[in-house]
């Protein structure tokens, strides 16, 4: 059995100015301590996808289409009150900046343990122990769980976040730009600590991030993602090495090299679609150079172009003709 996989996922907004269509037929799966990048421009419906399977939606949010199978269990249907009980224990999120939501006046460790009792129930003297493990897991010495968070350097704090998510054991950890806000030297060193965790545990870990090479380094598969839909998923080498979506190709040409010559990022011409009115057809048309007149009236649909490779293009590179 998969241990993720989600199934045709819609989630919709609903706002003043219509409903917004964030995530629109998603599909994806992770196995047992594989790890899955997601990129795409702001407001692709990254965050979305997240916090659908976390089942943090805020209220104005709702899920109305497909399955969110973990472990099988279809979380996409599961009432609130089951979900309740599931929250920071089969799925948790490391939101970004998420540092800054430790609370200054409370020693870090007295955190990681209420938050142990809140959700385990167990006794205070058992998230104890339990705190000092997981502060030494994230590579925190047990004893600084007794400083404050002004004590800890950003990358401590964000490894004592780290730490959070991972109190109660869960099957799934969702990365949602989690190292941004650090420097580059840090942010290389949370990395790690993560895919050590992620394969000794065999934890699902699921990347969100502006930047392609980060995925490259530490994902097993990417699925890239524009306007609410996954355009391209594959293996790294696929995405990289078999770049079979012209936005992929563009996105690749956004960030420099990271293993070969050092080139001048080129940017993205055009702007992101207006996503409370998408037009027909390819939602990327607009921006494409290798548009024809098909891709303005047909939607694409996802084709696989290899063995766990797929794009949502009508000229897909590899893929051929029109479907
Ligand atoms: N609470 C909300 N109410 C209405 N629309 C929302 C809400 N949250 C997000 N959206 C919209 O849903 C779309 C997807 O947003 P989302 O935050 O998932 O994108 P993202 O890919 O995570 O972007 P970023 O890279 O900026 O974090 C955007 O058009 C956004 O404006
Ligand atoms: S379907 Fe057409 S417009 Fe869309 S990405 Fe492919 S070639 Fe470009
Ligand atoms: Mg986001």
């Amino acid at each position: 059995m998969k241990l993720l996989e989600v199934e045709n996922l819609n989630t919709y907004f609903n706002t003043s100015k219509g409903q917004l269509k964030a995530v629109n037929g998603v599909s994806f799966d992770l196995e047992y301590g594989e790890a899955l990048g997601m990129v795409g421009e702001s407001g692709c419906g990254k965050t979305t996808c997240a916090l659908s399977i976390a089942k943090l939606l805020p209220k104005e949010g709702e899920i109305t289409g497909g399955r969110i199978l973990l472990e099988g269990v279809d979380l996409a249907s599961m009432p609130e009150s089951e979900i309740r009980k599931k929250r920071w224990k089969d799925v948790s999120v490391i939101f970004q900046g998420a540092m800054n939501a430790l609370n200054p006046v409370m020693k870090v460790g007295d955190q990681i343990s209420e938050a142990i009792v809140l959700h385990e129930k167990g006794s205070k003297e058992a998230a104890k122990r339990r705190t000092g493990e997981i502060l030494e897991l994230v590579e925190i010495p047990a004893a600084r769980g007794s400083n404050y968070p002004h004590e800890f350097s950003g990358g401590m704090k964000q490894r004592a976040m780290i730490a959070m998510a991972l109190a109660c054991n869960p099957k799934i950890v969702i990365g949602d730009e989690p190292t941004t806000a650090l420097d580059v030297m840090v942010q290389a060193q949370i990395l790690n600590l993560l895919e050590k965790i992620r394969k000794e545990f065999k934890m699902g870990f699921i990347l969100i991030t502006h930047d392609l090479s980060i995925l490259g380094e530490t994902c097993d598969k990417i699925a890239v993602m524009y306007a609410g839909k996954i355009v391209e998923l594959g293996t790294v080498e696929d995405i990289f090495e078999r770049t079979a979506h012209p936005y992929t190709q563009r996105l690749i040409a956004c960030f420099p090299n990271i293993r070969g010559e050092k080139r001048i990022p080129e940017g993205i011409s055009g702007s992101p679609p207006n996503m409370l009115a998408l037009a027909p057809g390819c939602s990327f048309a607009p921006r494409c150079d290798r548009k024809q007149a098909c891709c303005e009236t047909l939607e694409p649909v996802g084709k696989q172009i290899g063995e766990k490779h797929f794009a949502a293009c009508h000229f897909a590179l590899g893929g051929g003709a029109i479907e």
